[in-house]
């Protein structure tokens, strides 16, 4: 029987619930396509500083090291939005992206016909929209140096971040979007902001002398306020999207809500070979409705239907995550995040319950 290490992290918030609905797809499906997955669970974030006041342990980042693959639900919340930058939650997840080296963020926003009422834009706007957005994820602002706040001799204070890319990570991720397109509808579109910002007018060089390597792919340059605007202007247009991290941390928020919730979305950073992987919604720890059976699982089920797919190369497998989901969506089943007006909305683990029984019981004959 095949064996898959997988660290499990399911943070703060709402994470230890969506996590749990997840863990449970992810068994069934593993024995049913007979892969045996050794779960070992973690603290991160929040829950780690109260227990071990540190966000991220040398414990936990060796785990995810030695990992295949780690699945992680959300982190942070407003218990420990006082601690010093150092110290957030967020941080932990930041520093497992660096150590992993997972530079490629795949954040797929695709519509599911049962959800077009969900979504806040018209129906013919949204019908058929299949956007992947790939985001850069261990440079720019997010990690550039000089960073930090501070005081000055007249008592006020200057903050400073700094978008910084080299070529070489520009190159690497613009051949994660080529490739993705190729496999896809053959267009990338690279968003930058290469009117203003130096850096992204690099970044739209080294791209454009990468695309020469993927002569059958279509690619065009967008800058990141147009790309916004046309996101819920004219969707349909694109298909891979390419870009630098905070461009694309914004950018796949605004697309999520093209498929009616945020709560829908699952990603995949990915490393060098996808040696190295983690999975998580896109979506943060909603501490607002933590512990109270509301959350939607669904974009954490998917995320794990992503691990299947790109670190354990189960395709059969994500596909029957993603058909379970897409079954269980056109039942009718809604959380309250998706439930349309006058649709009773079901709990987190009703909606993870019904997941596992379409997995169970769909009747696709065994690979
Ligand atoms: C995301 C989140 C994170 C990010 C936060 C929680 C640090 O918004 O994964 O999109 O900004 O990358
Ligand atoms: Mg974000």
């Amino acid at each position: 029987m095949k064996r898959f290490n997988v660290a499990v992290l399911p943070g703060d918030g709402i994470g230890p619930e969506i996590m749990a609905e997840a863990i449970k797809v992810l068994q069934v499906v593993g024995k049913r396509f007979g892969v045996d997955f050794k779960l070992t669970h973690a603290l991160v974030g929040g829950a780690s500083i109260d227990a071990s006041g540190i966000p991220l342990t040398d414990e936990t980042l060796r785990l995810a090291l030695d990992a295949d693959a780690v699945m992680l639900a959300a982190v942070g919340g407003p218990k420990w939005e006082s601690l010093d930058y150092s110290l957030r939650p967020e941080r932990a997840l930041l520093a497992l992206r660096k150590e992993m080296g997972l530079f490629a963020n795949l954040r797929p926003a695709k519509i599911h016909k049962a959800l077009m009422g969900a979504s806040t834009l018209k129906p013919e706007v949204i019908d058929g929209v299949d956007i992947l957005v790939v985001r850069e994820l261990t440079g720019g602002l997010y990690f550039g140096t000089p960073k930090g706040v501070e005081k000055l001799p007249d008592g006020t204070e200057r903050g400073v971040n700094t978008m910084v890319y080299t070529t070489p990570e520009i190159e690497r991720i613009a051949k994660v979007g080529f490739e993705a397109a190729r496999k896809r509808r053959k267009k990338l579109c690279s968003v930058d902001k290469a009117n203003v910002l130096e850096t992204t007018e690099l970044w739209r060089r080294v791209v454009s002398r990468v695309g020469k390597d993927f002569p059958d792919v279509e690619l065009s340059h967008m800058y990141v306020d147009n790309c916004a605007m046309q996101l819920v202007r004219n969707p349909k247009q694109f298909d891979v999207i390419v870009t630098e991290n905070t461009f694309g941390d914004i950018l796949s928020d605004e697309a999520s809500m093209l498929t009616g919730s945020i709560g829908m979305l699952p990603s995949a950073s990915l490393g060098v070979d996808s040696r190295r992987a983690m999975y998580e919604p896109i979506h943060g720890s909603a501490p607002d409705i933590a512990g109270k059976g509301l959350a939607n699982p669904l974009a954490t089920i998917l995320s794990a239907g992503m691990m299947l797919n790109y670190s354990f190369d189960m395709q059969d497998a994500a596909m029957e995550i993603e058909k379970a989901v897409e079954a269980v969506l056109n039942k009718g089943f809604r959380t309250a995040d998706i439930a349309e007006q006058g649709v009773k909305p079901i709990s987190t683990a009703q909606m993870g319950e019904a997941v596992v029984k379409e997995a169970l019981h769909s009747h696709r004959t065994k690979p």
